[in-house]
């Protein structure tokens, strides 16, 4: 099969094939790059980037499930000025299309940090965390309000310079609503799903296992409901998706595809298999070959 036959196009910005990695599962790339050619990757998506350094929360932060993990890191990162210091660099010596997902507290605070990348080059597309179930202001507050979640993506939007995809929290009743809601925002994509909240007992202590209490559930539990989402609104907004939430294999992201995303984010997996995404893009390439399947997008939607 002809390489180019994976190549998928989110906002007009063309990845080589749909598999990206999902924030927060792959840092910003630096300590895969020793398992994985980050070369052969259709894009990266970094951890969750702030205005500020933020230091996430007390540990523990993380904890196994049936079929998946909880966490609760809080999005710890060094802020955006060291960001583009040290990371962007680092990932811009590779040709895979870069994705930077940014968050806040408030609304200044996500004008605060779009207004850090309005001059910086090389981000490929960049992606709002609305979504993150684990810190008490921002992030989840903002997705799970249609009001709310179209005016944040209408008030960074004007700050950058390459698309806006904005990922959705599937802690909602409708998340067709919400969809509908960032796309009149001005959004150019949406990414979803993200975690589901949670929470895990230790029965001996008597005392919840995350420090936090609450944690995102991700992990294969989660895929039924987010292939679910991707199909309602694939029929519902215009602008592309890239879906996520439980892919370990080719044929979870050909299941995605097939609900209507036009890529696919690879998170929970690479802790368990660091090569997880090179192996779900030869998975995908044996898949459509085996079928007859000439190019990527003939499958999208096709459910
Ligand atoms: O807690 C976290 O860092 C999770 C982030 C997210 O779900 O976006």
């Amino acid at each position: 099969m002809d390489k180019k036959d994976l190549a998928v196009n989110i906002a007009g910005v063309v990845l080589k094939n749909p598999v990206i990695t999902a924030s927060g599962t792959f840092g910003s790339g630096k300590e895969y790059s020793k398992f994985v050619n980050l070369n052969e990757l259709g894009g990266i998506t970094v951890k969750g980037v702030s205005h500020e350094p933020w230091t996430g929360n007390p540990p523990p932060r993380v904890a196994e499930t049936y079929g998946g993990m909880l966490n609760s890191v809080g999005l710890q990162n060094p802020g955006a000025a060291a960001f583009i210091a040290e990371d962007l660099p680092f990932l811009r010596q590779y040709d895979t299309k870069v994705i930077v997902n940014l968050c806040g507290h408030s609304l200044d605070e996500y004008i605060a940090v779009a207004q850090d990348f309005s001059g910086v080059s090389g981000v490929d597309l960049f992606e709002l965390n609305i979504s993150c179930p684990n810190i008490e202001k921002g992030g989840m507050s903002f997705g799970t309000d249609p009001a709310t979640a179209e005016k944040v993506t209408a008030a960074v939007k004007p700050y950058l310079k390459a698309p806006l995809i904005v990922k959705l929290s599937p802690n909602v009743t409708d998340i067709v609503a919400i969809a509908k809601a960032v796309e009149a925002g001005g959004a150019d994509g949406v990414s979803l799903i993200n975690t589901l909240v949670g929470t895990k007992i230790d029965i001996y202590s008597r005392k919840p296992v995350l420090a936090n209490v609450f944690g995102g559930l991700s992990g294969p539990a989660i895929k039924p409901v987010a292939v679910r989402m991707v199909y309602q609104v694939y029929k519902n907004v215009k602008i592309p998706i890239i879906g996520m939430g439980g892919i370990m294999t080719g044929e979870d992201a050909i299941e995605f595809i097939m609900a209507g995303a036009t890529a696919v984010a690879v998170g929970t997996a690479n802790f368990i298999n660091p090569t997880a995404t090179t192996e779900i893009i030869a998975e995908i390439a044996d898949f459509m070959q085996s079928q007859n399947i000439k190019n990527i997008n003939e499958m999208r939607g096709v459910v």
